[in-house]
């Protein structure tokens, strides 16, 4: 998601209304239209139904072409797709995409959606190092390929250096794609693959402008670059941005591949080339594919890139994705299909001090990444951005918003939520401030994302902020100074859930916990284009190979990564027995047992903010037990949502009915997590019964040595009980599987209320632990 994580009520506005109107525009052959008056062509893409091509056609682009062309002469094909989807985009009016649902042989034809982009210490604050020997025995992470879904690469940075890899794996069948800026030698040993898909984009925006965006794999916006070193960057030494977080960067996987799938353009990304991205990263044999975009949720029959993840997931491809930055409220979730992997963000323990003192003597404790020219040494005049602008959204220091007169040699506290921090920091600057002080709100907490401003300025917690405010409106002559302090190691305590972090619980399917963990996401290293700045501003000419920036969009790479040791590690794992291990590994507490934090409030973060936990990859190698799934356990899933085949046909692409003797229930998804939501009314009957019972499914997979697990629940709250049965599993043989059934009973509790516990599985060696999450609707 976004680089720069912003609040942007009136963008999230636009975006709902968007929605309201993609969701009243989506056809199948079950909806009928209700609006009938002409409207401009936008992008669709049309699923076709496989199975009943007529007999009078001889090949399937023969009979898209003439399904197109019976409902408009002029429309030609974006792209056709083959694994995501059977089928292919086109623009058309309303009345033509209307008129196409009715020909014989449509699925259904949904209307594109546009998503949005969601960043060298995070080896060491993983515990990477302990791995490398374990990693020796197996060595095949050279094998694997991480696709990447993103603004493409820029492929001269030496985080692409392949000087220590081996020849590209003989599975690979992808290509290095020629365009502006671009040709088949930015392609080696690492970076395997480059692809762009522009057709959806630029059918909606016209012809791509090149002189802002090169129309090719090339970056020329930093987030692809930050997200595809970060996932399996080489190792370089020596790296920073400016001094901060200086060291040796470098990606999860330093061995594994990469491929980029440049699905995303200055202007965003829309969902025909985002799903013609997957459908050739399939094709060309990526193991891993990151994402970190998101858009809204919407049912998965509906959602192409959930259709084209379904598809990637059959392939055996582990997909993580971006849980989104709309927290710290609640049920802020993207990407929420359980084929997915869904990565929310918290911290590191590195932070980037800048120590703001005031004129009646008191310091507080910012961050900041300002390498400019330091402020003079003396205290400045402080005054609050919304007392020196005429405009409403003053405080917020929007563009233009400053008055000079009033600003000039002072510094500005401007509020944070709006426009892009960073642009702030410009905005005062223009206005010939010579200082900013970043102020947060409830919004944000204490949660402190350091950037490169444009001029010495420091971010500040919501506590500071306000004493800081009442200082200024009470003092006759405020003043403050800014001293930056460079980077700090060891922080504590770290990790905590970020504020931008989105949150469960997830209201698309509330029987499957998301987020599914937690990454590294806040103030991350990881390589930059050469086109823009750290600030991404267009007036910031400063050029770095290094950039720090945050958001699950960083978060989710890391996973991605180290999916991809996984992979190596245990070629024959499936998708979900890497989730699986990732998950069950995870860990919820500091080494003093206290529970992970959510910046946000300071108080213990919950399962609906971190999922499983914090992401361990020395422990992942080996958890002992998975819970695995195959594509047949995602298709009971369907039928439990009570998908009528028409609707399956739509996500798996094939024929399936569901069997009426069997009771699907999607409590049964073989899931390493438990999200269990008690219906306050069903729990009383006739007012004597106060408790309801209900019964999860669960089977293990041995993936380690002959052992036996007993299980133990640590349950925080007396509001439900839990029963596991049996208590022991005696695995004999590798792959041996083994269910268990858990029943929780719970009392009759207000609506709204929420409660949370663990299970674990343990042969005194191994933990297995899954989060449960109550919630009382
Ligand atoms: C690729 O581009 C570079 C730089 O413009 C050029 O030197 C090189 O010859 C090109 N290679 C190919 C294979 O076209
Ligand atoms: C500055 O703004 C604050 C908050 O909007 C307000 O309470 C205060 O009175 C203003 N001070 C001046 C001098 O206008």
């Amino acid at each position: 998601m976004l680089k720069q994580i912003q609040k942007k009520p009136n963008m999230n506005m636009l975006i709902f209304k968007c929605l309201q109107m993609a969701l009243l525009l989506v056809f199948t052959s079950r909806y009928t239209i209700a609006e009938k008056t002409q409207h401009p062509k936008r992008t669709y893409i049309i699923h076709m139904d496989k199975f009943n091509m007529p007999t009078s056609f001889n090949d399937h682009l023969q009979w898209y072409d003439s399904s197109l062309k019976s409902v408009s002469e002029s429309a030609e094909m974006l792209y056709t797709y083959k694994h995501v989807a059977h089928g292919f985009s086109t623009r058309l009016t309303t009345q033509e995409a209307e008129l196409l649902t009715k020909q014989p042989g449509i699925l259904s034809v949904i209307p594109e959606v546009r998503y949005e982009l969601h960043t060298t210490r995070t080896p060491e604050f993983l515990g990477l190092e302990k791995t490398t020997t374990l990693l020796v025995s197996y060595g095949k992470q050279s094998e694997v390929i991480v696709g990447v879904i993103d603004t493409g690469v820029w492929p001269e940075l030496k985080s692409f250096d392949d000087t220590k890899l081996g020849p590209v794996p003989s599975s690979w069948k992808g290509e290095c794609e020629t365009g502006k800026n671009f040709n088949s030698s930015n392609c080696n040993k690492k970076l395997v693959g480059a692809r762009f898909f522009a057709k959806g984009y630029e059918a909606a925006f016209g012809p791509i402008d090149e002189t802002a965006e090169s129309k090719s794999p090339r970056d020329d916006d930093g987030h692809g670059s930050h997200t595809s070193t970060t996932a399996a960057g080489s190792a370089v030494a020596g790296a920073s941005l400016f001094g901060f977080a200086s060291g040796t960067s470098k990606g999860m996987a330093t061995q594994a591949r990469v491929a980029t799938y440049k699905a995303c353009w200055l202007g965003g990304c829309f969902t025909s080339d985002i799903v013609a991205g997957i459908d050739k990263a399939i094709e060309d044999g990526v193991n891993i594919l990151s994402m970190s975009i998101g858009g809204n949720l919407m049912d998965y029959y509906e959602d192409t890139v959930a259709m084209g993840t379904f598809a990637a997931m059959e392939h055996g491809i582990l997909v993580s994705s971006s849980a989104g930055n709309g927290g710290p409220s609640q049920a802020t979730l993207a990407n929420v299909a359980p084929w997915i992997t869904t990565v929310g963000a918290g911290t590191l323990d590195r932070d980037f001090p800048a120590y703001i003192t005031l004129g009646n003597g008191k310091r507080y404790n910012g961050v900041s990444l300002y390498d400019g020219k330091l402020p003079p040494d003396s205290p400045l005049p402080l005054v609050y951005a919304a007392n020196v602008s005429q405009d409403s959204s003053g405080n917020l220091c929007t563009t233009d918003s400053l008055i000079p007169s009033k600003v000039s040699g002072k510094i500005v506290i401007c509020d944070r939520g709006g426009n892009p921090r960073v642009e702030k920091s410009l905005v005062v600057k223009l206005a010939g401030g010579i200082g900013m002080i970043l102020a947060n709100n409830q919004d944000y907490g204490e949660e402190l994302v350091a950037d490169s401003y444009l001029l010495p300025a420091g971010a500040l917690g919501e506590k500071a902020s306000n004493e800081v405010k009442k200082y200024v409106f009470s003092a006759p002559n405020p003043t403050a100074k800014i001293v930056f302090g460079g980077t700090e190691l060891g922080v504590q305590p770290s990790p905590v859930v970020a504020a931008f972090s989105s949150r469960g619980p997830n209201t698309l399917t509330p029987k499957i916990l998301k987020p599914d963990l937690i990454a590294p996401g806040v103030n991350i290293l990881a390589g930059w284009t050469g086109k823009v700045g750290p600030t991404g501003l267009s007036v910031d000419t400063r050029h770095v190979s290094f950039n720090i920036i945050s958001g699950t969009s960083m978060s989710c790479p890391h996973v991605s990564g180290l999916s991809a040791l996984l992979k190596g590690a245990h070629p024959e794992w499936t998708p979900a027995a890497i989730r699986s291990a990732l998950m069950t590994t995870s860990y919820r507490t500091y080494k003093d047992g206290q529970t992970i934090k959510d910046v946000a409030t300071g108080t213990p973060a919950t399962p609906f903010d971190y999922g499983a936990g914090h992401v361990d990859p020395v422990a992942a190698l080996d958890p002992g037990l998975v819970y695995d799934a195959s594509v047949d356990d995602y298709l009971s899933f369907l039928c439990a949502l009570k998908y009528t085949s028409f609707q399956i046909k739509l996500v798996a692409r094939r024929e399936f009915t569901c069997d009426k003797r069997i009771k699907y229930r999607v409590e049964d998804l073989n899931y390493p997590s438990f999200a269990v939501p008690f219906d306050t009314a069903s729990g009383i009957r006739g007012g004597s019964q106060k408790t309801s019972t209900v019964q999860y499914k669960r089977v293990l997979t041995n993936v380690g040595t002959p052992s036996t697990y007993k299980v133990s629940v640590s349950s925080q709250s007396p509001l439900v009980k839990i029963m596991v049965e049996p208590q022991t599993l005696s695995f004999k043989e590798l792959y041996e599987k083994k269910g268990y059934t858990v029943t929780f009973t719970s009392h009759s509790m207000p609506s709204g209320t929420t409660s949370f516990a663990h299970l674990e599985w343990s042969d005194g060696k191994h933990k297995v632990t899954s989060p449960i999450a109550f919630s009382w609707t």
